[in-house]
């Protein structure tokens, strides 16, 4: 089956980036010139998604609303002659069809993904965090999709990281079956320390068969008393399988203060009117340091 629905949960409390998380959410928060939530449905676009799921929670109006159409803006662009601007507000409105579900308590992404159930129905779908940015041509989600299309089988991505930073992520053991792709035989959260040798962590991209929201129907709170996704990805790995691919591309958190500073550099290096002058200006800082 084609993969043609993709979630967004952007419900979580966003405490690591408070104050600034208070009253607008964490992922409104620019990078350059648009916001981290756009760069992550602009993925999904570019991946041949055809319906954005947003699992939002109170106070993330203001991520419905950047993707709703603007009627004053319009109406006020269009009289300044700012055509081209118009035009490019009218694009972002008109980007994808976005279906919103409420997550009423904050109760772990697991239990976030579970809410889609009944809009994604019995069909395999894409998961993107809402914080998690990834620099990369094609972009991850065509790179997963295109190995789904393969293998038929859940994909997560995952990115090596060092061993004494595998106690923050979900981490995955298997073998490699090729080039990049990693049959999952087991996987934990935030493991302690010592507990494994990998150092595949998962990252916020993953390709879901519809038996997950079985998975986290059954799954009982985890790791701080939140619905973990990575107990129900492992049963569904013991279940049916499951692939973990090591996708091409750079992967910044943006819901991490330092994160989110590494991916404006990034972004901005990579703007076509901004990296010129940006880089000449990081040389000069570098050259004070
Ligand atoms: P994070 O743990 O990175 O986000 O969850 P958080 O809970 O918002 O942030 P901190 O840790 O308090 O700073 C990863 C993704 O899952 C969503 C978040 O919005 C984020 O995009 N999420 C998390 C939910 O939608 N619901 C939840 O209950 C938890």
């Amino acid at each position: 089956m084609r993969v043609r629905k993709a979630v967004i949960p952007v419900a979580g409390l966003g405490t690591r980036f408070l104050p600034a998380s208070k009253a607008i959410p964490k992922e409104m928060l620019t990078v350059v010139d648009r916001p981290t939530i756009q760069y992550i449905v602009e993925e999904a676009v570019a991946s041949g998604i055809e319906e954005v799921i947003l699992i939002t929670s109170e106070g993330k109006a203001a991520i419905e609303n950047h993707f709703d159409y603007n009627f004053h803006l319009d109406i006020v662009l269009s009289q300044k002659k700012k055509t081209k601007l118009a035009e490019e507000m009218r694009h972002l409105s008109n980007l994808i069809d976005i279906v919103s579900v409420r997550q009423k308590k904050p109760l772990g992404l697991g239990h976030a993904i579970w809410t889609a159930r009944n809009v994604v129905g019995q069909e395999p779908f894409v998961v993107l965090l809402g914080d998690d940015l990834v620099l990369s041509e094609p972009p991850c989600t065509k790179q997963m999709i295109d190995l789904f299309n393969e293998v038929q089988e859940s994909v997560v991505a995952v990115q090596r990281v060092p061993q004494e930073e595998t106690f923050q992520y979900g981490i995955v053991e298997g073998k490699h079956v090729k080039n990049r792709v990693i049959k999952v035989d087991r996987m934990m959260e935030k493991p302690a320390p010592g507990t494994t040798s990998s150092d595949m962590a998962i990252i916020g991209r993953y390709i879901l068969e519809p038996d997950i929201f079985d998975m986290l129907e059954k799954t009982t709170p985890g790791h701080g008393g939140e619905i973990q996704l990575t107990d129900a990805l492992l049963a569904l790995s013991n279940k049916r399988g499951m692939y973990a691919f090591e996708f091409e591309g750079t992967r910044f958190d943006a819901g991490d203060k330092l994160g989110y500073l590494k991916a404006i550099i990034a972004f901005a290096l990579r703007h076509p009117d901004l990296c010129e002058d940006f880089s000449e200006h990081l040389k000069e800082v570098a050259s004070h340091l």
